[in-house]
């Protein structure tokens, strides 16, 4: 096993703001794009502390927060609200705020609409949306207005009912033939980079070499420009279940569950609070306290 690197929680050296050209430069340079999911501001800070290069406020939010079982419940104003907090601990990363479901479906104007709002009232520097050469339209229209879109595709959760379930995308030929026309579209549509969900690895390898602008691989192997990892899943926090493609870096849950077991344990015991958890008050004040309230009665 090989020993952790030491991590470092002292103030970083002053890192340059992530943008949408970082992202092609290390493209161009080889060097691997990071990415994680992060829904609040002490997350968001200890990522971008870390060195991310970019945060993604994904409409994961609606499974590993909100507990609903699928991505579809969650709404514009739940997103927005998710984003800020993140932009408030987030310095550095470039910031992706996921276009929910019905958000940007219904019409180009509607979309473009959304998407600024994501801009305006989330603070973020870009925003993500699911789906093909059916989005071609909203994501020329987005882009026009200046607004920086992530592409999404092969396992498009908000898609999971005509998907028949969260399943692996690309598998056949003309799937694949598919999902690569799909990626040299959004290209072509102006998006600055392309999400790659749940597909076969030599697959994503090709596209990420067919196409210029970064790919952003979650379950499509190592031949992507960059990785993204749903944060909940690497930090063992969301216990339902782990998709294959996580590593997890951290048992979360089980530590949150012993750290609440050994609190409620110190307080039927009263083992906490201890003399130093307590405020103390002078002895005079008490002893006037006393004094007042014993002559009083
Ligand atoms: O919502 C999300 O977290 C995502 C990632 C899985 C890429 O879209």
């Amino acid at each position: 096993m090989s020993t952790p690197a030491p991590v470092s929680t002292s103030a970083p050296a002053a890192r340059k703001r992530v943008t949408t050209l970082t992202f092609r430069q290390k493209k161009e340079r080889r060097e691997p794009i990071t990415m994680l999911t992060a829904y609040d501001y002490p997350t968001a800070m200890a990522m971008d502390k870390a060195g991310v290069d970019s945060i993604l406020v994904g409409d994961s939010l609606a499974m590993v927060v909100l507990g609903y079982d699928n991505t579809l419940p969650v709404t514009m104003e739940e997103m927005l609200h998710h984003c800020r907090a993140v932009s408030r601990g987030a310095k550095t990363a470039l910031l992706v705020g996921d276009m929910p479901f019905m958000s940007y479906q219904v019409s180009v104007d509607e979309a473009t609409r959304n998407a600024g709002r994501f801009l305006q009232q989330g603070s973020m520097d870009a925003v993500k949306l699911e789906g093909g050469r059916e989005r071609a339209d909203a994501i020329r229209s987005i882009t026009g207005a200046g607004i920086p879109v992530m592409g999404h595709l092969g396992l498009t959760p908000q898609s999971v009912h005509q998907l028949g379930g969260f399943r692996a995308q690309g598998k056949t030929a003309i799937a694949a033939k598919r999902l690569l026309e799909d990626a040299m579209i959004l290209e072509e549509a102006g998006c600055f980079s392309i999400v790659l969900e749940s597909v076969p690895a030599r697959l994503a390898e090709l596209i990420s070499n067919r196409i210029s602008i970064p790919t952003i691989g979650i379950g499509a192997g190592a031949g992507c420009d960059g990785q993204v990892l749903v944060t909940h899943d690497l930090l063992g926090l969301f216990d339902r279940f782990t998709p294959k493609f996580v590593r997890k870096y951290a048992d979360f849950h089980s530590e949150m569950q012993r750290a609440f077991a050994e609190y409620i344990e110190d307080v039927e015991t009263k083992r906490f609070p201890a003399q130093e958890h307590t405020v103390e008050m002078d002895d005079a004040e008490w002893d006037a306290l006393l004094k007042e309230i014993n002559h009083r009665h």
